[in-house]
């Protein structure tokens, strides 16, 4: 099969490191291993130069066509004086919504060659492989009403509402326990039941999904703050840990630096199955941003992006086996003490942005 990607470099960094991924992909094509039809368009601050507006319609229905999108960062100084609407980052935003994109998959992998720089030691993290499963487009951050009102004694009153129907639940659920069964078989939900009715709802639709659908796989259940002190003491124990759109973004970001750099996360945001093509509309980008600081200097670490278009192999596009070298090919590069310069320890050997995508390939 040919699997048609849409390339969204971006702005800053973005285009450095997935130069590295279309290096990747061009050998991959030359050699006959698998075979892509990449279209390339613009997104973010990019966009907004060529045409004005952050993603164009016509880029939209690229998107909407392609098998998987690979998007690099958008973002920076330059585009700071642009109305809210119309920033980079509405770009990314309208990809997600128009899109559909309800589940941001983000792994924490602890890579043995860089056990040292997680902010845990490394018996408790090395060789750590976890994935996170964040409902992504419901919950307190869209549910309503989202007000603030003045109450007239000089007081004011904020709300924001937690809004869960059973069928979003079931979705993310049947995401989680499906990731499950390709890898520990193991899921732990989590959620405040003890004081939130959408917690109650959350832990009564996961286990009913699991009952009818997945009995083969492991549940469990955590309150969503003891699980979070779970992570940091023995993040060993889990394998997909499925949770809300604010407990997700806590315990995704947490989880994050258990792992190391900012450079080296990967993540996956996944829309519905569509009934016709029985694929799922999906997004790969890496968990950083356009790094201003860093752009243009051949500095960034393209391993996030690689590990990002690794997870559309896997996850898209049915190509598990080529996902694995990817991530071995990551792991023999780490191991040989190659580094990026956010990547610096003791004895490494600092190498540039091509470079490092020259070493996974030659992986
Ligand atoms: P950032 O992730 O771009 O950078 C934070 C720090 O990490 C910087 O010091 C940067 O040099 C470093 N860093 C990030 N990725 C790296 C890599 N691959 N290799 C080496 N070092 C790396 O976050 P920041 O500085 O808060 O935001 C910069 C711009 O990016 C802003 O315009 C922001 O809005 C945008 N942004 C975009 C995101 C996206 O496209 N999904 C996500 C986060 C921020
Ligand atoms: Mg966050």
């Amino acid at each position: 099969a040919t699997h048609k990607l849409l390339v969204l470099p971006g702005d800053g960094i973005g285009p450095e490191v997935m130069a590295e991924v279309m290096r990747l992909i061009d050998w991959l094509n030359a050699e006959g291993v698998a075979k892509f039809d990449t279209e390339t368009g613009l997104v973010g601050g990019a966009s907004i130069d060529a045409d004005g507006v952050p993603i164009t319609d016509a880029t939209m229905a690229k998107a909407d066509a392609a098998d998987a999108i690979i998007f690099g960062a958008i973002g920076g100084p330059k585009w700071d004086g642009v109305a809210y609407e119309n920033r980079p980052e509405a770009g990314l935003l309208r990809l997600r919504k128009d899109l559909g994109l309800f589940a941001n998959l983000r792994p924490a992998v602890c890579y043995p060659a860089l056990a040292d720089s997680s902010s845990l030691k490394r018996d408790v993290v090395e060789g750590l492989d976890i994935m996170i499963v964040r409902e992504l487009t419901g919950g307190v951050y869209f549910g309503e009403p989202k007000t603030i009102t003045d109450l007239g004694n000089g007081q004011k009153r904020a709300i924001d509402t937690q809004v869960y129907d059973t069928y979003e639940i079931e979705r993310i659920a049947r995401v989680a326990f499906d990731l499950a069964k390709k890898r520990q078989n193991k899921v732990t939900s989590m959620e405040k039941r003890n004081v939130m009715k959408s917690g109650v709802l959350w832990n009564e639709v996961v286990t009913q999904v699991h009952g009818r659908e997945y009995k083969d796989v492991t549940l469990d259940h955590q309150l969503a703050d003891s699980g979070g002190m779970n992570l940091v003491k023995w993040p060993k124990q889990f394998d997909v840990i499925v949770t809300d759109n604010l407990f997700g973004d806590m315990l995704s970001d947490i989880a994050a630096m258990l792992t190391g750099s900012l450079g080296m996360l990967p993540s996956a945001s996944l829309g519905e199955v569509d009934a016709k093509t029985g694929k799922r509309k999906a997004m790969y980008e890496p968990v950083h941003g356009s790094a201003p600081d860093i752009a243009g200097q051949g500095k960034a670490n393209p391993l996030a992006m690689i590990a990002s278009f690794g997870m559309a192999l896997r996850y898209s596009l049915d190509l598990g086996d080529l996902a694995d070298k990817v991530d071995q090919a990551i792991a023999a590069v780490l191991a040989k003490g190659l580094r990026t310069a956010d990547l610096k320890s003791e004895g490494a050997t600092i190498i540039s942005t091509a470079q490092m995508g020259e070493a996974v390939l030659a992986e």
